[in-house]
């Protein structure tokens, strides 16, 4: 049935962490009158308690765990799934069974048979299944397709793709962080670059017929480990003043934020920036009256804001040093249990002939990606970075070069691509249509391409994706 349009979707929440909180949930905060989270489940009693203060939660509807929430039958519209990657398809499968429309966070599933299930599953309960791959709904990626569907750059023949993470971010996510272990997550060109797979599919608007790949772990390994450095960055580290990611850097002087803020052209976050880096004192006092300074010299925004899972709000200098006495997040970096790649390469041939190449690396200077697509007629090559978006296009004919999209930082995560993808979203429910969403059977290609990469990298292999698809019945 369709929804009537002046009421709000009403949603349930299962994980609470950082995406569910901050990057979905906010929607309901900058528009109640369009969404309304009635129920949340959340093991961390913190985390479950912030988000029912925020929502303004009956304490009854609070549950630990996805299973009791669900297990009050269908109490809502939606269900907003936010838990870690190996715990997307049993709650996923159980709320399209009771009912709900899924928004869910990529990847779909850390294994192939569970993303095919859980495509399946939205067809069979026609039900609507959208997975969180938030850069096509980013203005940038949208004014990309855009400008290439109306022909600019006449046929696209080939596609470079860049993600280039930040050191930091690299070291945070998938050394020590929450996607740094194959077994306990999912392979990083799954986790980081189903995303970039994603907007490669669509912008081609062709099924991959052949993918291969290689990558390694190269950096961030026991043998690279400085002579004499404990196994915590602040137990004593002799090279703690020179080492880049000595954590203490990161979490407490926030350095990669400062680096990501000093490459904005805006000439007022580069005086903060240095206030922050060079004039803590004067930035202490004048926080006191000021609270946007607040946040910058006491920083609980990511990256900070992992370190806190289930520990208690105080961001003070003492306090984050003392976590990282213990957090996972105060390793070193090279005495991890990590086992990701820390840099993969895939090349792709589409059905349409059109080739593409992603890069994915660790080691960037600057955070985001970096996009060159050449037509027949021109190229357009993109930056896609929290400090800045541009787009130019260069004619062939004429020799111009012309920027069609020039965007200043933007601290909005994606570039606005969380927020919109919730907007479409429930206007998806509203109508009852998958579109505007992207449906679930769309997301599928890119997991199909990530895995195909896997195999590919791991085998030495080129992987013909019909017989890929083949194999699994699809
Ligand atoms: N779309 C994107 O661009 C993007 C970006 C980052 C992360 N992600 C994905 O989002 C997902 C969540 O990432 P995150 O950084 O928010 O992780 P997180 O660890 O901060 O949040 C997950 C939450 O799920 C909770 N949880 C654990 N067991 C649960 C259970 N049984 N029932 C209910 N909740 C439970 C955890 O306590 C935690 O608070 C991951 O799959 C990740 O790969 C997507």
């Amino acid at each position: 049935m369709m929804k009537n349009f002046n009421e709000p979707i009403i949603a349930i929440l299962i994980g609470a962490g950082n995406r569910g909180m901050t990057a979905y949930a906010r929607y309901a905060e900058l528009h109640p009158d369009e969404l309304d989270f009635i129920a949340v489940a959340e093991p961390v009693e913190i985390r479950r308690e912030k988000f029912a203060d925020l929502h303004n939660i009956d304490p009854k509807l609070c549950f630990i765990t996805w299973e009791d929430l669900l297990a009050e039958g269908k109490i809502a519209d939606i269900a907003v799934i936010c838990t870690q990657d190996q715990l997307h398809v049993e709650p996923t499968l159980e709320a399209l069974e009771k009912g709900y429309d899924v928004l869910l966070e990529k990847p779909m599933a850390h294994t192939l048979n569970g993303c095919v299930k859980l495509v399946k599953k939205a067809e069979e309960k026609n039900q609507i299944l959208g997975i969180c791959h938030v850069l096509r709904y980013a203005p940038f990626f949208d004014k990309l397709y855009r400008l290439i569907n109306d022909g600019l750059i006449g046929e696209i023949v080939n596609i470079s793709h860049r993600e280039n993470l930040g050191w930091w971010h690299m070291a945070h996510s998938y050394v020590r962080g929450n996607w740094r272990n194959v077994e306990e997550s999912s392979p990083m060109i799954l986790a980081k670059c189903c995303h970039d797979l994603d907007i490669l599919y669509w912008i081609v608007g062709s099924s991959p017929r052949k993918i291969s790949s290689m990558g390694n772990l190269m950096n961030f390994k026991k043998k690279n480990a400085p002579k004499g450095a404990p196994k915590y960055c602040v137990e004593g580290c002799p090279i703690q003043d020179t080492c880049l990611y000595y954590a203490p850097r990161t979490y407490i002087d926030i350095e990669p934020i400062l680096q990501m803020i000093d490459k904005s052209e805006k000439s007022f976050f580069k005086f903060i920036a240095n206030l922050r880096r060079n004039h803590l004192k004067i930035l202490s006092f004048l926080s006191k009256i000021i609270p946007f300074l607040k946040q910058v010299r006491y920083w609980k925004e990511w990256p900070v804001e992992p370190l806190y899972h289930g520990h208690k709000e105080d961001y003070s200098d003492e306090a984050k040093f003392e976590l990282l006495k213990t957090s996972k997040y105060g390793r070193c970096v090279y005495q991890c249990d990590n086992d990701v790649v820390d840099h993969q390469i895939v090349n792709i041939e589409f059905e349409n002939g059109v080739t593409a190449s992603l890069t994915m690396q660790g080691f960037s200077e600057n955070e985001g990606r970096s996009v060159r697509v050449d037509g027949t007629k021109g190229t357009l090559t993109g930056i896609f970075q929290l400090s800045g978006e541009k787009i130019d296009f260069y004619d062939h004919f004429t020799g111009q070069k012309e920027t069609l999209y020039n965007q200043p930082m933007n601290l909005t995560a994606h570039g606005g691509g969380d927020l919109r993808i919730v907007e479409e979203f429930l206007k998806s429910v509203k109508n009852r249509k998958t579109k505007p969403l992207t449906s679930s059977r769309e997301s599928l290609e890119s997991h199909l391409m990530a895995f195909a990469a896997e195999k590919s990298r791991l085998n030495e292999l080129v992987i013909d994706m019909n017989d890929f698809r083949n194999k699994l019945g699809l």
